[in-house]
């Protein structure tokens, strides 16, 4: 995505969080359009998200995800093609196969949403990561992150939301560094860094320089193996945390394997040392206000576009 695209989609969030706080002006932008959820893969966050944003901009929500054809042996196209014949406006798909999106958006005139293919991207997670960073460090006008280091840190190779969030961070100027064990953040993730990006395996040096810590859930079910000492060498532990500099940010995108790479009190800010602050359910917040501008910009005509 372009840089204007992505300033625009963040500052029609930043529209949507202002919104938020007027609750008797609802907005109606998308009243009598229909937005359906197809999720293949659980979900709290982005599922919840994407249903509360249609409902606040006026559409009606018909999940599919426990009507799950494909378990009939269905394909994903089909499941799509049969959605869309129903008359949706709208759908979103979370897969744990990488591109289902692109072979959804494929199989239907109706904007598709990618709430999460396999290990691939997760665009709204990295809108609202971005946002969330340039609301914590000041730079909404222009939103504009040059100067700022961030680290993402722990399983890079399985997360979708790795690739995203540093898609997006470096298109605002952010450099991004990359750190865990080399079978987690292999020489090949590179491929996803600018010319200011870099693999690091020591995360005491990071956490000492960046301004920005993205803390990633280790992906067992993607096949994620750790060594014994992944906690000692990877967790975002209290004491780790307290040499975060100061004014320092400290992100999760959740769901958290709260003691394996990040310690409770760390994850809720209640153990930082003074300065440094948890953004992780500001992301939470901010999410529902990502979904809204990404339907309204599917939907509401500012441009067409498949996330
Ligand atoms: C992420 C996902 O599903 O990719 N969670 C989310 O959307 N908030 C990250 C994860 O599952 O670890």
């Amino acid at each position: 995505m372009s840089g204007d695209a992505l300033r625009t989609l963040l500052g029609s969030t930043g529209r949507m969080l202002a919104h938020a706080s007027h609750p008797g002006e609802a907005l109606e932008t998308l009243a009598g359009r229909t937005v359906a959820t197809v999720f293949f893969e659980n979900s709290t966050r982005t599922r919840g998200s994407f249903a509360l944003a249609a409902q606040r901009l006026g559409a009606g929500v018909v999940d599919f995800s426990n009507a799950n054809s494909t378990a009939k042996g269905e394909s994903l196209a089909d499941t799509v093609r049969t959605v869309s014949a129903m008359g949706v406006d709208a759908i979103v798909v979370r897969s744990s196969r990488s591109g289902a999106s692109a072979c959804a958006a494929a199989a239907t005139e109706a904007p598709v949403l990618n709430g999460g293919d396999g290990c691939h991207e997760h665009p709204t997670q990295g809108l609202l990561d971005a946002y969330t960073l340039c609301e914590a460090m000041g730079r909404l006008d222009g939103f504009d992150l040059s100067g700022l280091r961030v680290a993402i840190v722990g399983d890079v190779l399985h997360s979708r939301v790795a690739r995203s969030a540093a898609a997006a961070l470096q298109t605002l100027g952010a450099a991004v560094e990359l750190v865990g064990p080399g079978p987690l953040v292999p020489e090949a993730m590179r491929a996803i860094l600018n010319e200011h990006g870099a693999i690091e395996r020591d995360l005491d040096a990071a956490v000492e320089r960046v301004d920005a810590v993205m803390m990633l859930r280790v992906q067992f079910e993607r096949g994620a193996a750790v060594a014994s000492t992944y906690r000692e060498r990877y967790a975002l532990t209290r004491e780790r945390a307290h040499r975060l500099r100061e004014g320092a940010a400290v992100m999760h995108p959740g769901p958290m394997n709260v003691g394996m790479e990040i310690d409770a009190e760390v994850a809720d800010g209640s153990g930082l040392a003074s300065g440094a602050r948890s953004l992780v359910l500001r992301q939470v917040a901010v999410g529902v206000a990502v979904r809204m501008a990404a339907l309204e910009w599917c939907l509401g005509g500012v441009g067409a576009c498949r996330p």
